[in-house]
């Protein structure tokens, strides 16, 4: 059968893994997608730079609407984040030249995932974003696959990583906010925009993309109530333990009698809980289906190999030729239910 041919915009720590992987593992991607997966061409910022795997093999666009809509690009593969701009613009350029698309861009998704996706639906392609939520845990696949037979009751948990590696190193080493976050920013974790961490915006953008998959709703970040870290003290983690409870940025999405709640705030969590034990830049995702109870989910929530990992799963299933509409709805389904605001349970 034909390849599979793969258009990477954006290389930096994903998109370098990504290429990585395609590379190194052509025969075992081949051998489980059933035809062989190919790059034909890539587009970043800096073309000259050592990411420490060739490109040579690969036309360059400096362009990514270019890359997205040529003509020898099955798959147009957007790793170069950013809610608007050329993120945004290529993925559009792609449905309309009639590509599937692969995102790891949860914050595009969260603004405007729900026009993406009635886009690709009515143009009969896909988009898939598992990369986009936890990064390396397959917590998309769980919902859309494997508990499809399941009512989702509420899915909750740590979806910022370094929100959990301020808070985790507050409680073991004593640490004040602002020596936890200088510490977070001197090992690189934090965001280019630190608000997008610390804010708890980035972990709410993963929210509203899980809470619109569990429950067939539509893509409401703006219906999510938003509380950071920033006002958590040291003495706000010392009667926790007092009291045998963590804090952490804790994501709940669950239906109320008032329609969808979804909140991203810091909450108290029993310290001999899983979400308690969560330490590090880690991440945990709780779920609750009706038939199946409570299971939990842990891995690595970014970073090259686990985001790259998450971007190849969905590459593979587009080979193999699932094609699961992209909040996991059937088509038409989409604008069924709103989340509201304010719901309490
Ligand atoms: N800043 C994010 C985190 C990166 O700390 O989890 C992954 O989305």
């Amino acid at each position: 059968s034909e390849p599979l041919r793969l258009g990477i915009a954006g290389l930096g720590t994903v998109g370098t893994g990504v290429v990585k992987i395609v590379r190194q593992k052509a025969n075992l991607l081949a051998a489980r997608a059933g035809r062989r997966i190919e790059i034909t061409a890539v587009s970043a910022r800096t073309r000259d730079k050592d990411r420490g795997v060739s490109l040579k093999d690969y036309a360059w666009e400096d362009d990514p609407v270019k890359l997205a809509t040529r003509d020898d690009v099955d798959v147009f593969v957007e790793l170069m984040g950013g809610s608007d701009g050329p993120a945004k613009a290529a993925t559009e350029a792609a449905i309309a030249a009639g590509k599937d698309v692969v995102t790891a861009n949860k914050a595009m998704l969260a603004h405007h995932g729900q026009a993406l996706a009635e886009a690709a639906e009515a143009a009969g392609r896909v988009i898939r974003f598992e990369a986009a939520v936890a990064g390396g845990i397959p917590v998309i696949k769980a919902l859309t696959e494997g508990l499809a037979g399941n009512e989702i009751t509420r899915v909750m948990g740590v979806m910022n990583g370094t929100c959990n590696y301020i808070l985790t190193r507050m409680q073991s080493a004593d640490l004040t906010y602002e020596q936890a976050f200088a510490e977070a920013d001197g090992l690189g974790y934090l965001e280019a925009d630190p608000e997008l961490d610390v804010g708890g915006i980035d972990a709410g953008h993963k929210l509203s993309l899980l809470a619109a998959i569990a429950f067939g709703a539509q893509v409401d970040f703006d219906g999510v109530e938003l509380e950071g870290i920033g006002a958590v003290t040291i003495d706000d983690i010392h009667q926790a333990a007092d009291m045998g409870y963590r804090i952490k940025l804790l994501g709940v999405a669950q239906m109320t009698g008032r329609g969808l709640e979804q909140r991203m705030s810091p909450c108290l969590v029993p310290d001999n809980s899983p979400l308690g034990q969560l330490e590090g830049g880690t991440n945990m995702v709780v779920i609750e289906g009706d038939a199946v109870g409570q299971i939990v989910l842990r891995g690595a929530g970014a970073g090259e190999g686990p985001t790259a990992s998450a971007v190849m799963g969905d590459v593979i299933d587009i080979a193999r030729g699932l094609r699961l509409a992209t909040f996991g709805t059937p088509a038409g389904e989409l604008a069924a239910l709103k989340p509201a605001k304010g719901a309490v349970p």
